[in-house]
């Protein structure tokens, strides 16, 4: 099963992009020992209990209906079976960045609209972005506004803030997606990280 092939972006009279984009990382889907790294942010007696509720925040969040993309940003499942039976019930086309958890499962990456290492895009009001599973200190368009979007770390890196970077793993997120409005409302103070002139973070 292949869910909505459809990204090009529909436009409306003006040529605005009507797209609604959102973003989520790191939701281990079936695998239990999450449950032990990640205790106070995903506390759940079960794993299947972890499962559902991510499952239904999800679909809350992201219209069954309309123009949708969820960007997962790598360690989507545990295994084949878990990731086969968990993708057609997510809402949205999902555009599925490699994670270092993803082996197994991006045997199965024709159910998904596309599958990437790493990639670069542009929202509707031409905010770029460069979306990786691997947190970067120096990205494509930094220097010039984009955002940078990770998972990878769970959180670690958040108490050390780096320019418009973010890590959207699920328990830093609230366990749903987090759209591309409160993305860059939530990076919209922060500094460019300008690759001539990297800042040092622990300086101050
Ligand atoms: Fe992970």
């Amino acid at each position: 099963m292949t869910k909505n092939l459809q990204e090009a972006p529909p436009k409306d009279a003006k040529g605005v992009d009507q797209t609604k984009r959102f973003f989520i990382s790191d939701t281990h889907f079936g695998h239990k020992n999450v449950l032990k790294y990640d205790h106070a942010t995903r506390p759940f007696s079960s794993i299947e209990e972890h499962d559902e509720t991510i499952i239904r925040l999800w679909n809350e969040t992201v219209p069954a209906q309309g123009n949708s993309i969820v960007y997962h940003l790598g360690d989507f499942a545990h295994n084949k079976s878990v990731f086969s039976s968990i993708v057609p019930r997510l809402n949205g086309t999902i555009v599925w960045i490699r994670g270092n958890h993803d082996d197994e499962t991006w045997k199965l990456r024709h159910m998904v609209s596309s599958a990437h290492e790493a990639k670069y895009i542009r929202c509707a009001n031409k905010q770029r972005m460069y979306l990786s599973h691997y947190p970067m200190r120096s990205w494509r368009g930094s220097y010039v506004g984009a955002i940078h979007l990770h998972g990878h770390c769970h959180g670690a890196l958040e108490s050390i803030p780096w320019g418009k970077s973010m890590d959207v793993s699920a328990n830093v997120i609230g366990l749903r997606p987090i759209s591309e409005e409160q993305v860059i409302e939530r990076l919209k103070d922060r500094p460019f990280v300008d690759h001539h002139q990297i800042f040092n973070p622990f300086s101050t």
